[in-house]
């Protein structure tokens, strides 16, 4: 932590004695995953990660709650994050109701993944992300099957577990069926997997990402338009953006102009705003351009497939002129599906088509609230309620 913000931190101590204070003030908006841990009280630890081809990813762990130690045996659960997202996703909000905190106090060692590109994973070996393009060149392709699978393999080998729990947010369920597809060995290293906001198929996608659609075929048009291999929308483009699907009342407010909030759609009003200066702060967390595209071609093609590099790279890539579809039938691992009646993102038509076809759904949960938007899996104020209660009641069932 710099000085600065220890000072600051500090002098919020002396004046005010609760932490819950501290953790959604806007002087804790700098702090990372681990020093927001470490500030309500938890324990954190920092895991580093190599992948097969340089990537340095970063875990995040808490190993118990609040009033647990180090003894026993824990069941690991595995948290993984949505697009534009990070670890930090899973505690910005009060300990009873951020899911990680949620898990550590109901007995689990929790470990949160850190994808390449993001805040916490924007590393290599030997590619300088601020100088090599080449460091960009991937999508979540290569984070469902390569890096997950090294997190994965990392957290059994540390804990000595057997399997794990898996709970992914959007992203997160997009690349848990892309590795169980393309490595099926992994479902057994699975008890089961909580899916929130599954995102497979991407035919009713609403918002944003389906404006940069037409342009999906034309990846050099893209990075004109976006800048370079990492995800940095220019002003002009999300001006355009807010325009289009900010509300009046709201155009100035500096929610409208973070691309996260901007592509997840309209606010249900169940997010916690008293945290909201610390979640602007870290989100959102960076990604490369191919990754958001990658959407944005599956809102195209409708099918759940591999990155589309063209007829020639596809041929260079797959050794065929079109991108291969993933094999659902793969994913055999009792899978939960939780969604929301008013996402943006994983809308309830294309959740009904992922649900026909995978192989072993546990169950299909509507979210119990009419506008639960795709972002209120992690930050509505009564995401405990709503969703949590009922992830609880799966895991302790396997
Ligand atoms: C966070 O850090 C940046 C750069 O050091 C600084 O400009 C900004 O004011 C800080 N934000 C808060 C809320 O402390
Ligand atoms: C990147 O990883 C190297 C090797 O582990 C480490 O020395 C360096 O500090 C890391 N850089 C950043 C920005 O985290
Ligand atoms: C989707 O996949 C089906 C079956 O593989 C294929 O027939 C169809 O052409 C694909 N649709 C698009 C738009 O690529």
């Amino acid at each position: 932590m710099n000085a600065l913000v220890g000072i600051s931190l500090l002098l919020l101590l002396a004046t005010s004695s609760s932490a819950a204070d501290l953790r959604s003030h806007p002087a804790g908006a700098n702090l990372t995953t681990t020093e927001l841990i470490e500030a309500m009280g938890y324990t954190a630890e920092i895991h580093h990660v190599t992948t097969e081809d340089g990537y340095i990813l970063e875990l995040h762990r808490i190993p118990y709650g609040i009033s647990g130690s180090d003894g026993g045996v824990r069941p690991v659960a595995y948290l993984q994050h949505c697009l534009l997202c990070s670890s930090s996703d899973w505690i910005m909000n009060d300990p009873d109701k951020a899911l990680a905190y949620i898990l550590a106090d109901a007995g689990y060692d929790v470990w949160m993944g850190n994808y390449r590109g993001n805040t916490y994973s924007r590393n290599h070996t030997t590619l300088d992300p601020d100088e090599d393009l080449s460091f960009w060149s991937f999508s979540w392709d290569e984070m469902g099957i390569i890096d997950l699978p090294a997190m994965i393999d990392y957290v059994l080998e540390f804990t000595g577990q057997p399997d794990l729990y898996y709970v992914g947010f959007s992203m997160g369920t997009t690349t848990y069926y892309a590795m169980l597809s393309e490595k099926p060995e992994y479902n057994s290293k699975l008890r089961v997997g909580i899916n929130l906001g599954p995102a497979a198929y991407m035919e009713h996608m609403k918002g944003p990402l389906t404006l940069i659609a037409p342009y999906s075929d034309d990846f050099d048009t893209l990075m004109t338009l976006l800048g370079k291999g990492e995800f940095l929308p220019s002003r002009d483009v999300t001006d355009e953006w807010v325009e289009k699907y900010c509300d009046d009342e709201m155009i100035s407010a500096e929610i409208c102009y973070n691309v996260l909030f901007l592509i997840a759609g309209p606010d249900s009003e169940l997010l916690n705003e008293e945290y909201l200066p610390v979640i602007l702060a870290h989100t959102p967390a960076g990604t490369s351009v191919h990754t958001v595209n990658h959407y944005a071609q599956l809102y195209v093609s409708t099918n759940f497939t591999k990155y589309d590099y063209g007829a020639l790279g596809n041929q260079n890539h797959y050794g065929q002129t079109t991108p291969p579809a993933f094999n659902l039938d793969n994913v055999v691992t009792p899978t939960a599906l939780f969604w929301g009646a008013n996402d943006w993102l994983a809308t309830p038509e294309d959740v009904a088509r992922l649900a026909t076809e995978l192989p072993n759904v546990i169950l299909n949960y509507r979210v119990p609230f009419d506008m639960f938007n795709h972002l209120d899996f992690v930050w509505a104020i009564n995401a405990d309620e709503l969703v949590y209660n009922e992830v609880l009641n799966v895991l302790s069932q396997y």
